[in-house]
């Protein structure tokens, strides 16, 4: 039974859903967050918090030992796509030796089980709907990294006889129900977090990159899956690979596609101000379209989504930047 995991970068958006899903099963958590995008007021009270780097593989390891850790789940990693491109050395360092290095430190332990958050930005762009046999070819430096990581597990679990869980997410939106959690980072180029920011201000301007994309109104589509769904699915997924023994690779989202102009829209419709929408020309490094085929993850799991509705959504993102406003 799987009793103590260890989640890096647990002070993050993600990580700090991952572990409300967790304490809610009864698991005991252990993060390890160097603080660099994540925030001390994520990290669930029930937790126990290490302030280290993943690079630190000595630290790590005494933490995985004394702690008896049977499982990990790996999310800690640096993730603006535009830094990446302006800064590789910092992307490959922290992301690409990072997961070598806490690789190393779960060598001869009890660990048996490593998730590990990998990303639709390792498809070759272009491909639309997407299964996990599809191109690889990422387009951005983030995304090779995420690869060269997905690669590096892959190597360290044959040889070492783990189970491992490569999890492509898609496009994460949404806060917790709970209401104690959500995207705080304002660095992070979420479209949804970028709207919801705007919609805090007087005269709310919504930007849309491209218009003349081939798609169905021009901008870029995504397949956005709110962050407790992509949550849940990750105390599944454990519990899963560790039952049967097995290591899969599996893409996380709704296989739904939506436009940014219809985001936009529905921002807009949840606002009584008066929103600009202003169309803008296209970004370097955006994909044109990609949604997932998440077929393979709902056989595995039998996984049925409880939040897939881009109104709720909306709505959890909107509410989760009030309260930040007014706890400013
Ligand atoms: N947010 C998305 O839409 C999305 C999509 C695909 C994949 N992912 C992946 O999910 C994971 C989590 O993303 P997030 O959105 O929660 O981002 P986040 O920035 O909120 O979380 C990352 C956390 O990792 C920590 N961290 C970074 N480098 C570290 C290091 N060297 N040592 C220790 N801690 C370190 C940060 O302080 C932060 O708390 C990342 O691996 C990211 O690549 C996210």
């Amino acid at each position: 039974m799987i009793k103590n995991i260890l989640i890096t970068g647990g002070a993050g958006y993600i990580g700090s859903h991952i572990s409300e899903v967790l304490i809610r099963n009864k698991k005991k958590i252990f993060i390890i967050d160097n603080l660099s995008s994540g925030y001390k007021k994520l990290i669930n009270k029930k937790a126990k918090f290490y302030k280290v780097n993943i690079l630190n593989t000595k630290k790590i390891r005494k933490i995985i030992l004394s702690n008896k850790i049977d499982s990990v789940i790996h999310l800690a990693a640096n993730l603006i796509i535009g830094e990446g491109e302006k800064n590789p050395k910092k992307y490959y360092t922290n992301n690409v030796k990072g997961t070598n290095n806490l690789l190393k430190a779960c060598k001869n332990t009890k660990v048996k089980n490593f998730i590990f958050s990998s990303t639709a930005a390792v498809y070759k762009d272009g491909q639309y709907r997407v299964n996990e046999n599809s191109i690889i070819k990422p387009k951005s430096i983030y995304g090779k990294t995420k690869i060269r990581g997905e690669r590096l597990i892959m190597n360290f679990a044959k040889k070492n006889k783990i189970n491992y869980g490569i999890l492509r997410y898609f496009n994460i939106a949404g806060s917790s129900p709970s209401g104690k959690i959500g995207l705080i980072s304002r660095k992070s180029d979420h479209l949804f977090k970028n709207f919801s920011i705007e919609l805090m201000k007087k005269k709310p301007k919504l930007k849309i990159y491209g218009t003349d994309y081939q798609t169905k109104d021009g901008s870029c589509v995504r397949d956005f899956i709110h962050v407790s769904d992509i949550a849940e699915i990750h105390f599944l997924i454990l519990e899963k690979i560790n039952k049967m023994n097995i290591s899969k690779i599996l893409n996380c989202g709704y296989n739904k596609g939506l436009s940014v102009l219809e985001v936009a829209k529905e921002f807009s419709r949840q606002s009584t101000k008066k929103i600009e929408i202003i169309y803008t020309k296209r970004r370097n490094n955006d994909l044109i379209k990609i949604i997932a085929s998440n077929n393979k993850l709902k056989n595995f799991i039998k996984w049925k989504p409880k939040f897939n509705n881009l109104a709720k959504i909306v709505k959890s993102c909107l509410d989760w930047e009030k309260k930040l406003k007014n706890n400013r």
